[in-house]
């Protein structure tokens, strides 16, 4: 950790104060420095008061995604959030984690952005990222999975998704195939899964993630007014981003863990009791091919099950889908 991730860090863990003297000692560095990282702190707009007897107090955070201040939330994880970067504009952050991945850098790193000028869904489509309005940001992975296993990453971060969003809202969120998440039928937030891979080994994933999370209803396309929303929409306050992206690589950092001890069964268990795909009509767009019929379940390597109005039973691993009413 930096100085100011363990600054951020004691303050959090003291909330009525700590004194410099004992900042000083845990950091390993003179009173003065800690000051002169304090003032540091307060220029990015942390709000932390100084009292004769407290010592510092943390009163207030901003609402931008600092990387010290997201590692001091975070605390200590198996992998995911090893690494954390933010960056104020990328491209597709994306696109910033397949270069390190392609530099060997180890799995877990993250790499958050404020804005996101290219930002990509699935199927080729355009995801709006506004600055600082939501969370856009991705997660390098080297599990050991063969590809056609690589489908049980994308219900690993959904299930960890929608229970982190739960946990720091108090929204219930549903899922839907194979890695929406929807509130009320509207989708606050989704993952872009890009692989790479030899034909029987994933050199790596990248876990792009983005939730709506403070955007009002005027600052999306006319278009998605009717399909997407936000958190903010949804629970009528403002969500703590730092708070909620914490949360999320915190549960993500849980559920892969439960999938290298093989443990994945239990995972797409929770995946299928908030999935609202499972037990409806669905059509299942996969480039020209069409796909009807009832979604049945999901199969072992997290590909869904559709039984076709000829009652044939088609394994989809990747597609548009649609629930019928
Ligand atoms: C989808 O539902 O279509 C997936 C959306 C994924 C968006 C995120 S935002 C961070 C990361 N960078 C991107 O360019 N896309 C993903």
């Amino acid at each position: 950790m930096t100085p100011d991730a363990k600054i951020l860090s004691a303050l959090r863990a003291h909330p009525a104060g700590v004194p410099g003297a004992q900042l000083a000692e845990v950091l390993g560095i003179s009173r003065a420095a800690i000051w002169s990282r304090i003032e540091e702190l307060r220029r990015l707009d942390y709000d932390i008061q100084a009292g004769p007897h407290s010592g510092y107090r943390l009163v207030r955070s901003p609402d931008v995604l600092h990387a010290d201040d997201l590692v001091a939330r975070l605390g200590r994880t198996r992998v995911v959030g090893r690494d954390i970067q933010v960056f104020e504009q990328t491209a597709s952050t994306n696109d910033v984690v397949e270069k390190l991945a392609r530099d060997g850098v180890r799995e877990g790193a993250v790499v958050f952005a404020e804005s996101q000028s290219k930002g990509r869904g699935r199927l080729g489509r355009r995801w709006i990222s506004p600055a600082r309005k939501g969370l856009w940001f991705s997660v390098l992975l080297r599990p050991q999975l063969r590809p056609p296993e690589a489908t049980q990453l994308t219900i690993v971060s959904a299930t960890a998704l929608r229970r982190a969003i739960q946990a720091v809202t108090g929204l219930k969120p549903d899922i839907k195939w194979p890695n929406d998440i929807l509130i009320g039928g509207k989708k606050v937030a989704g993952i872009l899964t890009e692989l790479s891979a030899e034909v029987d080994r994933i050199r790596h994933i990248l876990l792009g993630i983005g939730v709506d999370v403070n955007l009002d209803a005027a600052e999306l396309p006319a278009e998605l007014r009717q399909t997407a929303t936000s958190l903010k929409q949804e629970g009528g306050q403002m969500v703590c981003r730092a708070e909620l992206a914490v949360a999320i690589l915190r549960a993500l950092d849980e559920d892969y863990a439960r999938l290298n001890a093989g443990r994945f069964p239990a995972v797409a268990d929770e995946w299928e009791a908030h999935c609202v795909t499972i037990g409806k009509n669905v059509t299942v767009l996969m480039g020209d091919r069409t796909v009807r019929g009832r979604a049945e379940s999901l199969d072992d390597d997290g590909s869904l099950l559709v039984r076709t109005e000829h009652g044939r039973l088609e394994r989809i691993i990747g597609g548009d889908v649609t629930l019928e009413k």
